[in-house]
Formats: structure tokens, sequence, C-alpha cells
């Protein structure tokens, strides 16, 4: 198994449509919003049709081979996706099974059939994609899983943003006191010290403590506690865009888990999906949706921002930007995503070399479905 230092920096840029980003897992919707109606997403330019059959989503090309309708306008049988155009049925491995302009006896084309996502999953609530051979497993967080949490989704946004900065964006600690001031930063908190940072093969943790004004406290408004308050932040990161923040309040107790997931629409739009794990508020769910809230107003702070970055693409070369050792973590983001996107090179590099000695590619044709080990939480906020 190769280490996160074996592959070489060869990536300079990451774009929301880099094409080594098809072979990854991507957040495409929250398995709530798919049901057995077809249910479209859009994910690095392309449209894709989602739908459940017996517990389990199918994924295909939005575009039927006929006369290349979404076929997310279409509708769910029992035997299949039908096209709302001229009819025709698709079963649920995208072969065609009826075409209703032609006699049953008659021969189906061969090229009648649907694209199959090579990866369809679900994890902690959120319905993973892979277009291609997927070349890392689906993220995985262990402690969303504990029916000790409270769950609470944000609203769904969708802006232009570029996917590698929002990232960035989340695990930057410098921009606390600026963007945030009105919500939770402290101002007499510039200083970023130092994280912890341990690798593995798709990722990173960071560990980091700090002071933070901590306006949710009831205690502080009682004169219990301070304002000023320690917590501690891990930061655990899954290329390319799924993102856990845990933070573990150290003077006032309890656990939030906050997940980022982001989702690359095109070359200029993302699509945010982010959500909530809490241990510290007794079940109310009044308390959730003001947490909520107050978690959608700061990510509305650093969208302020994000929408106005003139380039959507992210420098991974660190001699593009400059950086000090208070960016240590947007430092291993962009470390991990070189690695990341290296895997797809050496892979592409293999399978040219493999083709040319067959004319079969085994890859293009394999499927992987995969099922979450432990069907995370189906407790949700709504
Ligand atoms: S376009 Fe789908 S059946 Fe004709
Ligand atoms: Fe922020």
């Amino acid at each position: 198994m190769s280490s996160i230092g074996d592959v070489l920096p060869q990536r300079k840029l990451l774009s929301n449509v880099d094409p080594a980003l098809l072979h990854s897992w991507h957040p495409v919707a929250r398995s709530t919003d798919v049901g057995e109606n077809p249910h479209r997403v859009t994910l690095m330019g392309e449209a894709w049709v989602l739908y459940r059959h017996e517990g389990e989503i199918e994924a295909f090309v939005d575009q039927c081979p006929h006369r290349l309708a979404p076929l997310s306008l279409g509708r769910c049988r029992e035997s299949g996706l039908e096209c709302a155009y001229h009819g025709w049925r698709f079963d649920h491995s995208g072969q065609c099974i009826e075409i209703p302009a032609l006699p049953p006896e008659a021969r189906r084309p061969e090229r009648a059939r649907l694209s199959a996502a090579a990866g369809i999953t679900e994890r902690f609530g959120m319905v993973y994609l892979a277009p291609r051979t997927p070349l890392s497993p689906p993220p995985e967080h262990e402690s969303v899983v504990n029916s000790r949490f409270q769950v609470g989704e944000l609203p769904i946004i969708a802006t232009r943003a570029s996917a590698g900065f929002l990232c960035d964006n989340f695990i930057d600690l410098a921009h606390f006191p600026f963007l945030h001031a009105s919500t939770f930063a402290s101002e007499d908190a510039v200083t970023v010290g130092t994280a912890e940072i341990s690798y593995d093969d798709h990722g990173f943790c960071a560990i980091y403590e700090h002071e933070f004004a901590n306006r949710e406290d009831p205690g502080v408004q009682s004169g219990l506690r301070p304002l000023i308050q320690r917590r501690k932040l891990t930061y655990q990161y899954h290329a390319p865009f799924t993102l856990f923040l845990t933070i573990d309040f150290l003077t006032s107790g309890g656990t939030n888990i906050i997940g980022f997931f982001v989702q690359p629409v095109n070359e200029e739009e993302c699509v945010i999906f982010s959500t909530l794990w809490r241990d510290d508020l007794g079940g109310d769910p009044q308390a959730m949706k003001s947490a909520i809230e107050f978690e959608r107003a700061i990510i509305e702070e650093d969208l302020w921002l994000q929408r106005q970055m003139p380039s959507l693409v992210l420098p991974l070369d660190p001699t593009i930007e400059v950086h000090t050792r208070a960016d240590a973590m947007t430092l291993a983001l962009r470390k991990v995503l070189r690695a990341h996107l290296g895997r797809f090179d050496q892979w592409n590099r293999h399978t040219a070399l493999s083709s040319s000695h067959s004319a079969m590619s085994a890859q293009a044709q394999t499927r992987l479905r995969e099922r979450d080990r432990s069907q995370p939480t189906r407790e949700k906020a709504r």
C-alpha cells in the first residue's frame, strides 16, 4: 500500500473538473433525498439520475441512449427506469428491456443500455458516487454512527466556489479572528499554534487546542464560566472533499462533530452539505435548530469571501502561494490532494500500458457496489 510520501508532487493546480476526480468518491445527495422517483444530480459537469430500488441506490448517466433525453424526467417502474420521451425501459442493471414502438419479438440494439456509475454507496446520511473506477475507498467516520449524538442537517447550499478552496477554508485556523469575529472567534486569539498532523493513505488528522469565545454556552450568561474558553479541534480530512471537525469543549464539556461534504458541480459551482452531530443539546429540537442556524451563519461568513475568489483553481504547488508555519494544515491538504491525484496519474499510465497489450479493458466494465458496513444512523433532524 502506498503512503502519502510515495507519490511525486506533479500536480500544480486543482479545478472542480480535473479528470482525476472522476475516480474519486463524491457526496452528491443526502440519503433522504433519494427515493423511488428519479433524482437528478450534477457532478463535474455530468448529470446523473439516482433512484432507490429495494432499498439500494442505482445511479446512471442521466441520458437516454435513444434521443439523449434526461432519464430523470421519466419514472421508476418495478422492472426499471422508463424514459419520458418514447417509453424505452431499462432494467436495474441499465439494460434496455422494452422499446414500445417495436413489436416484442424485435431485436433491441446492443447499444441501448445505460452507463452506470462505477461506485455508489451511503455514508453518514450522504450518498457518495464514484463516476469511474474509484482509486481510493469512500470516507469513513466511526464516531458519527454513535447513537448518543443528536443529528442536524444544514440546508443544502449551492454556490459559486472551488471545492478545493472550500475545503482549504474549512481547515484554515488563521482566518477565524477576521472572518468569524461576529460568530465564534476570539479577537485575542490571533496567533496560530502548532497542530499535530498525522497522515493516512487518503487524508490526515490534525489536532489543535485553542481559545475561543463560547457565545453558545448558557453558563457564560449565568456567570458560571468565562466567555473565553478552551476547546480541542480534531480535523479529519478524506480526499478529495470530505471533512469532519470534532470539537471537544474542554471548559464547558460536550462534543460536537461537524461534517462538511462538498460536491463539485461544474467548473464554477459547488454544492455544500453539512451535518451536525451533538451530544450537548439534551435531545432538544429547538436547540438543534439554533445550532444549525449558528453553523449556517459561520458558513455564510466564509462564503462571502469564497464566492468572490477571482480564481476557482486551488494551487497545489506550494511555490504558487505564500505559506507560513500557521498554514501547516492547509499545506497538508495540498500534499494529500497531490498524492490523491498522483494515484490517478499512476493508474492512467498503468492502464494505458495494459491496454496496449490487451484490447479489453476490464476495468472500464467494473462496477463496485459497496454497502456501508455500519449503515450509519438513520436518525434525522427532519
Ligand atoms: S429519448 Fe428516451 S425513449 Fe426516446
Ligand atoms: Fe471559516
